[in-house]
């Protein structure tokens, strides 16, 4: 609801309209390129422990993009090598199927992540390296909690913020009123999307992992981030994304206006058997790892 001033000290109170329909979403949902296939059957792949380094291979070789920037990934300076890896079986035994996929996903969110976001206070390569960080934090409290698959929930919360881009124009169009509203209410910057665009960030992510056909858990953990507890299905992947947010906002990586106005759902670490002090146990951990990764696509983007 918002005040509009009719005469000095006479005011009338007006619902609020979202400013946006469920068409129009869709719409720009649908201009998004789809994943593709290549990164989608890796994906799939590397949920099962099963898959073997012959079956990753026949997959990647099919993209030419991706095969080159494995290759040069391997002969990075970083590695340091004698020899030069010439083949994709070599590069795959070497860096092993798990650092692989992450590789393969992470390089994909730069693509999509790139653009900056500004109704969200996040300047170009923000909103990646958000993701990326949430994705390293949600590897780390999985290897921790051994409850869920790590590489699921890396990609779960690599791109739990995907929505993000679909209504940054949005948000930056109505500022005001999503800022005025979060001022009134002292509610936080999602729930003032809710009410001032319809939706949020998360349930446009989550149809944006629909529309990458991506499995249902992952649409889960994306619909879900901000509010765990309301999932009825995938109750432990969707608290390790929730945390890994928190995990990954908590240590400064892409703050913006989520980050001020954050609402933590302690129930989440209950959930998965954590405390606070674990939580933040976690932080040099992230630390490295987020360095390490932001070198190797960096070292991949340059070399
Ligand atoms: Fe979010
Ligand atoms: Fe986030």
């Amino acid at each position: 609801m918002h005040l509009l001033a009719l005469a000095p000290g006479e005011t009338v109170a007006l619902e609020t309209h979202p400013v946006l329909t469920l068409s129009q979403i869709v719409r720009r949902i649908q201009q998004i390129p789809p994943m593709p296939d290549v990164v989608l059957k890796v994906l799939e792949l590397s949920e099962n422990p099963e898959t073997s380094v012959k079956q990753l291979v026949e997959v990647i070789r099919l993209d030419q993009g991706i095969t080159f920037k494995v290759l040069r990934l391997c002969n990075s300076a970083h590695y340091g090598l004698p020899r030069k890896v010439s083949s994709l079986e070599k590069a795959l035994v070497f860096l092993g199927n798990n650092t692989l996929v992450n590789f393969i996903l992470t390089s994909y969110a730069v693509d999509v992540c790139q653009a900056a976001t500004l109704g969200y206070g996040l300047e170009a390569g923000e909103l990646w390296r958000h993701g990326v960080a949430s994705a390293l934090a949600a590897e780390i409290i999985a290897e921790r909690v051994e409850k869920s698959e790590p590489g699921l929930l890396f990609t779960g919360a690599l791109l739990h913020d995907v929505g993000k881009l679909i209504l940054n124009e949005f948000v930056v169009a109505e500022a005001e009123r999503i800022h005025a509203h979060v001022e009134k209410e002292r509610c936080s910057f999602l729930d003032a999307e809710k009410a001032v665009l319809g939706f949020t960030h998360a349930e446009v992510g989550a149809q944006v992992a629909a529309h990458w056909n991506l499995p249902p858990v992952l649409v889960n953990c994306i619909l879900h981030h901000h509010d765990p507890e309301r999932t009825r299905e995938d109750h432990d992947e969707v608290a390790t994304v929730h945390l890994a947010n928190t995990l990954a906002l908590m240590n400064g990586y892409g703050i913006g206006s989520e980050g001020q106005t954050y609402h933590f759902e302690p129930a989440s670490l209950t959930r998965l058997g954590l405390s606070v002090e674990i939580l933040l146990s976690m932080a040099p951990a992230l630390h490295q790892r987020f360095n390490l990764a932001a070198d190797l696509i960096r070292l991949n983007a340059f070399a």
